[in-house]
């Protein structure tokens, strides 16, 4: 009976998720119409398409006038470092100012998609879409603040060739420089600077330099998109713009 039941919830939620998902019909770099990442025509009431993550008032922070509720988890890897000795960082969902927090705070699966802090011009009494991204479900990652498994991010970039300090973190003496490309940045990859107190913003500074998800991915999936996945770069290939060697050299 226990196993019927599981079953059955499981069911139900993956009814209800397949539900409020929208038809992925936007091409890589169309815009965020029409993508998984938009949400305007699904909830209800219907919302514009950019209320689930800004909002232009009241915004629970400054930086990128954030509107999604963050996850409280605490995102840390198994392993103390890279293989080049870069240490992980362990990253408070609610803290930490770089992007990667606003990723996981729906993908993470701990907070409902439409969990917004403010929409017409109010406090909704409760989530404008209310379900969650499903543990194990493809989507999800970080569940818990478990990130293993997952490509290090809040972390340096050994931008022009020489060792960065972000989000506390130094780059590690194992590191083989010539092993990278100097500045992604012109193959398209978005890349962050830290000011030392932990507040980040786009583009590479010399010696504080670092990575987030949206290095990897436009959540906006803009004309800089590529590939599925809203890459910026392909998901397949063996030169650029593969993904993977428009930072590595390999
Ligand atoms: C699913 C969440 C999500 C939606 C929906 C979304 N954004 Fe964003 N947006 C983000 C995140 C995350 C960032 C930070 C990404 C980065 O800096 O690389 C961001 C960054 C931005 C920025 C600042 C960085 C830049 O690209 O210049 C602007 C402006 C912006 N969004 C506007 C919009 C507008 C306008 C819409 C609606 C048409 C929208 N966003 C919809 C998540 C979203
Ligand atoms: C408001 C909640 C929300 C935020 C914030 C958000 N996502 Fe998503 N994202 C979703 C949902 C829901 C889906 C669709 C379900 C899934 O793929 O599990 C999705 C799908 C995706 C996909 C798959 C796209 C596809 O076409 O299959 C990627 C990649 C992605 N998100 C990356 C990001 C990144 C990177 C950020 C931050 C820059 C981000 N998301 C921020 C809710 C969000
Ligand atoms: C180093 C580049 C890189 C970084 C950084 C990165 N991703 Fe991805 N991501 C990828 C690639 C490549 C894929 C496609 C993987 C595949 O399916 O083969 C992907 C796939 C995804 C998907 C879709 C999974 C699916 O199968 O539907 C989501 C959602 C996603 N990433 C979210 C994130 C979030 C959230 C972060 C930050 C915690 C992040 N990514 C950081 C490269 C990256
Ligand atoms: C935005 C730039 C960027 C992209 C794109 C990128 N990486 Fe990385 N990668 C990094 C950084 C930065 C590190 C950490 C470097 C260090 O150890 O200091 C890293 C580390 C790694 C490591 C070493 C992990 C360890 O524990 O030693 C592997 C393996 C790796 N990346 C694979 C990939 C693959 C596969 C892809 C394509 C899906 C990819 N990377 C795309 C920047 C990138």
């Amino acid at each position: 009976m226990k196993m019927i039941s599981t079953i059955t919830t499981w069911l139900a939620l993956m009814t209800a998720f397949l539900f409020v998902s929208p038809v992925v019909i936007a091409a890589p770099g169309d815009g965020i119409m029409g993508t998984s990442h938009d949400f305007s025509g699904v909830a209800s009431p219907a919302t514009g398409v950019c209320t689930f993550c800004h909002t232009p008032h009241k915004a629970q922070s400054q930086a990128l006038l954030w509107n999604h509720d963050l996850s409280t988890n605490t995102f840390s890897w198994t392993d103390p470092t890279t293989t080049a000795g870069t240490e992980y960082p362990t990253i408070v969902g609610d803290q930490y100012k770089g992007v990667s927090v606003k990723c996981l705070s729906c993908h993470d699966g701990s907070v409902a998609v439409g969990d917004v802090g403010w929409w017409n011009a109010g406090e909704p009494a409760a989530p404008l879409l209310n379900f969650f991204i499903p543990p194990n479900s493809p989507g999800s990652m970080g569940n818990a603040g478990n990130m293993f498994g997952n490509h290090p991010v809040a972390m340096p970039f050994p931008w022009n060739n020489a060792p960065s300090t972000y989000n506390g973190k130094t780059t590690g003496d194992g590191i083989i420089l010539g092993d990278w490309k100097s500045d992604p940045q012109t193959l398209g990859i978005r890349l962050f600077n830290d000011d030392g107190s932990g507040n980040t913003s786009a583009g590479a500074v010399a010696g504080q330099t670092g990575i987030e998800c949206s290095s990897c991915h436009d959540p906006h999936n803009g004309s800089g998109v590529e590939d599925v996945f809203f890459l910026r770069g392909t998901l397949g290939g063996s030169d650029v713009p593969y993904i993977c060697l428009k930072c590595h050299t390999k």
